[in-house]
This record gives C-alpha cells, structure tokens and sequence, in this order.
C-alpha cells in the first residue's frame, strides 16, 4: 500500500463513490471524508470541519499531512477553496472559484459559451425593469425555460408550459436575484460528458445519462438524479466526435490559457437534438451525483493517479484505460422526496461489507444515511443507490434491481426504468 493521504469533501452518494475508487488505490494509506456518511465511514475516517470552511480545510490538512483534496460538492469550490489550497501549497482536485464560477453563475457559463462559440440555447436576462408578458410572448412556442443566476441546490431552473408558474417563477427570482435568464426551450435527448481537465490536457470520461424526474416515463416534478447508466448510447462515435471539437476542445484551449488553469472535473450537461447536434444546457464543476457512481468504476486505471494527476497539471502525462463494460445505479428516494422527504427512518437489508468494484460486482452507494448504533437511518432526501457493473447494459440492470429489492425503507420509491433508454 502507497503512503498518500486524501480529504474527500462533501457527503453524499458521489463522496462515497469517491471514497470507494480511492480504497481501491494501491497508492492511498488513508481516507477522511468531511462530513461523509455512514458509507465513507465504513472504508474512510468522518471528519466534521466546520462545514468545510476553508480555514478549517487548510488547518486539517496541515495537521494530518493531507496530501491531496478532493471537492466533492460545488458550494466550497464557489467559496474559493481550492485557491486557499493552491495559496498552502496542497493539491486539489476541483477548480479556483473564479472557474467554478461556470456552475455558479448561469449567465458567466453563457457569456464564456458564446465568447468561446460553444452551441448553446439563445436566451434574455430579464430584471426589474423588463417586460416579462412582452418576454414570454416572444419565447412561447416551447415550454418556457427559466434559469436562476445562482447556486440554487438544483431548485434554480423551471421548465414550464404554464403562464402562471412561468411569470411567477420570473418575478420572484428578480425579487430575490436581482435577474434571471429566459432561455429557448432545445427539444432532444440529454447527456452528460465528464471530463477531467488540467493545464496540460483533457480526458473524457465515458458519457452517461441521468435521470431527472422522479417517477418512470420521465414523469413528476425534477430531482437530483434518480439513477444513471454509463456508457450512454445516445453519445454515438460521431456525436462524440462533435462534441469533443464543438465544446470539449475549445473549453479547454480557453480553460488552460488564463492564468490559473482548470484543474478538476468539467461536467458537460449536453442537449443532443435529434440530428444529432450537442448543445450545452449546463456546466457543472464537479462530478455529477449519480453519474460519478457508474463512470469512475468504469476508469480501469488507479483513481488516485487521475485526481493526483489532474490536480498538478499532468495528466497529459498519464494514459487512462477505461474498461469495456457498463454500469448503472438506480436511486432509492425518501417518501416525499423530492418536495418534502421524510427522514429519519430505518433501513433494513442493506449489505455494508466493502464491495471489491469490477466487472460482475454490485454493491450499495450510501448517500442519506446515517448510522445510529447498529442500526441505519434514512437522514436525506437521496438515501442511496444499488450500482452494478456488467459487460452488457441489461446484466447491470438486473443486478442493481436485485440488490435494490432487498432493502426496505418504510415510504420509499425509486425508478424501475433506469437505463431503459439505452436498452
Ligand atoms: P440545468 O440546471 O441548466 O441543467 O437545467 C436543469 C434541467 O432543465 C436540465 O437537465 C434539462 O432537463 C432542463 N433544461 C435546461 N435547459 C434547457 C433547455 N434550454 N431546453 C430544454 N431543457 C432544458
Ligand atoms: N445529476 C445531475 C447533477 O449532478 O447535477
């Protein structure tokens, strides 16, 4: 076993696909997740600081001779973590805060977007003194689609065939905002590409494909992600061809020419119309949570290697294999999620022994879960998620839907149509 010791930040169901990936390096002696949960707990040591303050982050790191960070959620990177890192010398995997700025702030994403000429949906900024009725007028041939300008915990966009919703939607966010965005609305499939990016270069991650809605037939109101699949289908060879010239490459030419490169994780939210044409819908600065938990089993090469590698400008350096198989997760959700979960229930039938992931495993990612005595709590609205890691779609299906049917939580849903696209 190596001797680098690593910080995971964050929590949820990605952290302890994070913490998962990293157990498996021969290059790591030890794991803390800041404030992980009952799953990181098990492979990782909890450690509580100070909900990632940066100061907090620093002064741990100092005392444990942390040897790389790695940012799970977006909030610490827009703090400006990782400059406070850069500025102690520790390498971090996730960008400074004026990059992460590209998940932040809708309208920056957009303004780089179009100075940089990546395909993107036309859209206003709208503000007190604007003509809503004149603006949705003018956008109403499609479901309308507002964006708020800030971090919103996923509440921040609504798309909406509804007048009412769509002006009340407008109204309050400039009440609260000051702005907001009114995009047109891009008919087609989506997609997300993970890239791990840096000074240096680029790799792109098998692509993937969430799934938003809550119920099956991509019905009920929008979540976090309810399940994904990786690879995705949809991005063919020769759309993945376009999107690595349309947006991937000239991101990066972009990225890697300011003064302080990229250096993490680029999540590409595509939009892939039906001949084909990839348009970004968003950029997130940080692995997407479910689809970090189906493309990282799926990198054959040492996890810590990337992140390490990424997170001091080479990557170019290291020649990243990626398995032939695929991988799917379906989300168990809280009664009432996503509105209002219910928390604090039992989970029953959950196998808390460490999964050696690889092609023909399964195993549990926990998320909203927290261990009192022996016994574990439902504590989010996403309380984990059954993956399976198969060399055929379906075979990765069945095995996340078996693992899934033990468990019970009183009140609970999940999705029985994740990866149905791809099938
Ligand atoms: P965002 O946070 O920007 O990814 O938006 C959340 C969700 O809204 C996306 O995953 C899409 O399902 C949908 N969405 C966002 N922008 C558009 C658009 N221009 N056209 C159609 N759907 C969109
Ligand atoms: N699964 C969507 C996201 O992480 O933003």
């Amino acid at each position: 076993m190596g001797g680098s010791k690593v910080l995971v930040i964050g929590g949820g169901g990605r952290e302890h696909a994070l913490c998962l990936g990293l157990f498996q390096s021969t290059a790591v002696s030890k794991i803390y997740c800041s404030p992980g949960n009952a799953g990181t707990a098990i492979i990782a040591s909890n450690v509580d600081l100070k909900n990632n303050a940066n100061l907090a982050v620093i002064d741990f790191c100092h005392r444990e001779a942390i040897d790389l960070v790695v940012v799970g959620p977006e909030a610490p990177l827009c703090a400006s973590l990782a400059d406070e890192l850069a500025k102690a010398g520790i390498p971090c995997f996730g960008p400074v805060g004026i990059l992460a700025n590209l998940e932040g702030s809708k309208l920056h994403a957009k303004q780089v977007m179009h100075k940089v000429g990546v395909p993107t949906a036309d859209f206003v900024v709208l503000n007190a003194d604007s003509d809503i009725a004149a603006a949705l007028k003018s956008y109403s041939n499609n479901p309308w689609v507002i964006k708020r300008d800030v971090l919103a915990g996923g509440k921040g966009v609504v798309v909406t065939t509804d007048y009412t919703e769509a002006s009340n939607f407008i109204e309050s966010a400039i009440a609260s905002d000051g702005k907001v965005l009114l995009e047109q609305f891009l008919p087609g499939e989506e997609a997300s590409m993970l890239v791990v990016m840096d000074g240096s270069g680029y790799v792109c991650l098998p692509s993937s494909q969430d799934h938003k809605r809550a119920y099956d037939g991509d019905m009920g109101p929008n979540t976090g992600g309810m399940g994904a699949y990786c690879p995705a289908p949809i991005v063919t060879e020769s759309v993945f061809k376009r999107v690595d010239e349309q947006i991937i490459n000239p991101m990066f030419d972009y990225l890697s020419s300011l003064e302080t490169p990229y250096r993490g994780v680029l999540y590409v939210g595509l939009m892939i119309t039906d001949d084909g044409s990839p348009n970004v819908v968003e950029f997130n600065v940080r692995f997407g949570d479910p689809e970090c938990q189906i493309t990282l089993p799926l990198i054959k090469t040492d996890l810590f290697q990337v992140l390490m590698h990424a997170a001091t400008d080479r990557i170019a350096e290291l020649n990243v294999e990626f398995y032939n198989a695929h991988a799917l997760t379906v989300v168990l959700a809280s009664e009432g999620y996503p509105s209002k979960p219910v928390k604090g229930k039992k989970i029953t039938g959950l196998d808390i022994s460490i999964p050696n992931i690889d092609v023909g495993c399964k195993w549990i990612n926990f998320a909203g879960v927290e261990s009192q005595g022996k016994a574990m709590i439902s504590s989010g609205g996403r309380v984990l998620s059954c993956s399976a890691m198969a060399i055929s779609l379906q075979d990765a299906a069945n095995m996340a839907y078996e693992l899934i049917s033990e468990i019970s939580l009183e009140g609970s849903h999940y999705r029985r149509d994740i990866g149905d696209k791809g099938l």
